[in-house]
Order: C-alpha cells, then sequence, then structure tokens
C-alpha cells in the first residue's frame, strides 16, 4: 500500500494487551493474542477470541479454523500476511466458551484502537460474536448471520470508513460442512469488492477524475 504509513501506535497497543490485566482471563490465558499482519492492511478480520493453539502460540487463528482461513485467502490470491488478523477478544476464554458483554466490554477498545491505527477498507468478521459487535459500532441492525452472510455495508468505525462485511466463521463451516460453500461464496464477493476498490483508487488515492 502507501508504504510508510504504518502507525507506531499500533505496536503500542500490542505491548499494552501483553500486560493488561482489565478483565479476569488474563487470569488463565497462556499467552494474549493481539493480532498479527500487516500495519497498512486493505483487509482486517476480526474473529472470536483465541483458542487453544492460539494461547499456545500468542498468534490468532493457527489452529484447524486458521488453516481453512489461510485457503480461503490462497482461493482468492489473497496472501495471509498481506491482511490484518485479529479478535474481538484478545485472551482465550477457559474452554473455548463465548467470551461475557463485560469481557468483550472491556477487551474492544483495543479492537477499535487497531481499527483507528491500521485504517482498512475492508473489515471481515468471522462468526456471529464479531458481527455483532462490529455492526453493534457501525449503527447497523444485526439480524442474524443467515440473513446478513456476504452482505456488504458502507460504514463508519473507529472514524474510518470503511466496507463492512459478515461472514461464517470458519470454525462452524468446519463442524457444518454445508456452510462451506457459502463462506467460498462471501470470499468470491469479498475478491470482487478487493478489485473494484483498487480498480476506483490509484496508489495516491486518485480517482480517474483528477486526470482531466
Ligand atoms: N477462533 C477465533 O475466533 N479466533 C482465533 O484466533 C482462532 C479461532
Ligand atoms: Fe485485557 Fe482483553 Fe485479555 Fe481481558 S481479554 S485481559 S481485556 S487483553
Amino acid at each position: 500500500m502507501d508504504g510508510n504509513r504504518c502507525d507506531p501506535e499500533l505496536g503500542k497497543i500490542a505491548e499494552e494487551i501483553m500486560r493488561c490485566k482489565r478483565c479476569p482471563l488474563y487470569k488463565t490465558r497462556k499467552n494474549p493474542v493481539p493480532g498479527e499482519g500487516r500495519c497498512d492492511a486493505e483487509i482486517m478480520f476480526v474473529g472470536e477470541a483465541p483458542g487453544a493453539r492460539e494461547d499456545e502460540t500468542g498468534r490468532p487463528f493457527v489452529g484447524a479454523a486458521g488453516k481453512l482461513l489461510t485457503e480461503l485467502l490462497e482461493g482468492i490470491g489473497v496472501k495471509r500476511e498481506d491482511v490484518y488478523i485479529t479478535n474481538v477478544v484478545k485472551c482465550r476464554p477457559p474452554g473455548n466458551r463465548d467470551p461475557t458483554e463485560e469481557e468483550i466490554a472491556a477487551c474492544s477498545p483495543y479492537l477499535l484502537r487497531q481499527i483507528k491505527a491500521i485504517k482498512p477498507k475492508i473489515i471481515v468478521a468471522l462468526g456471529r460474536h464479531a458481527a455483532k459487535f462490529l455492526y453493534g459500532q457501525a449503527g447497523l441492525k444485526w439480524v442474524n448471520m443467515t440473513r446478513m452472510h456476504g452482505k456488504i455495508y458502507d460504514a463508519v468505525i473507529s472514524g474510518v470508513e470503511i466496507k463492512l462485511m459478515a461472514t461464517y466463521h470458519p470454525a462452524a463451516a468446519l463442524y457444518y460442512p454445508k456452510l462451506k460453500p457459502l463462506l467460498v461464496e462471501d470470499f468470491q464477493k469479498l475478491k470482487k469488492l478487493l478489485e473494484e476498490i483498487r480498480n476506483s483508487a490509484g496508489p495516491r488515492g486518485r480517482t480517474i477524475l483528477d486526470y482531466f
């Protein structure tokens, strides 16, 4: 992308997460999982919370669901290292239970700051928890995944203008194989959206009108 637009805030956020005790999850985590990827990524993926493998390694989406996410990205010609991947909640809930409202409230300011620092063009919510949170931030009404998956909305989150898309969590598609084609379809929509965005703005964000 623009090369030198890495915001140093991104590293500071990760440092704060590494020593965070803002909710009880710090007591049971092995490693917090701040997120990883390009600081100037065009696309940001937001999951729910780290699982066992993520807790062990400190990296997001490195288990079975992560392998599927990487494959889905490859399927649309995007490299995993070119996007940014994180979660709403940065520490693993014990036994992979759902994060509580309190944990989401305590942790989500980190995600909002990451969005502000990265300024992605597209945010993809992976699964219901991330989708509900991000739809809420965007002032959009969340119904359910069956209704909302693959829909692309113009939204402003953390003061950043983005396109927001929710899709099924890759772990859900591993559990219910019938969901996988829907996930593949939604990634095709993502591919098209990415092409549209790339075609409409040149390297300095110009449109064709700037040349007349
Ligand atoms: N599931 C998530 O929601 N996030 C991860 O990082 C891994 C699995
Ligand atoms: Fe802090 Fe978030 Fe971890 Fe809770 S889950 S301790 S708020 S980083």
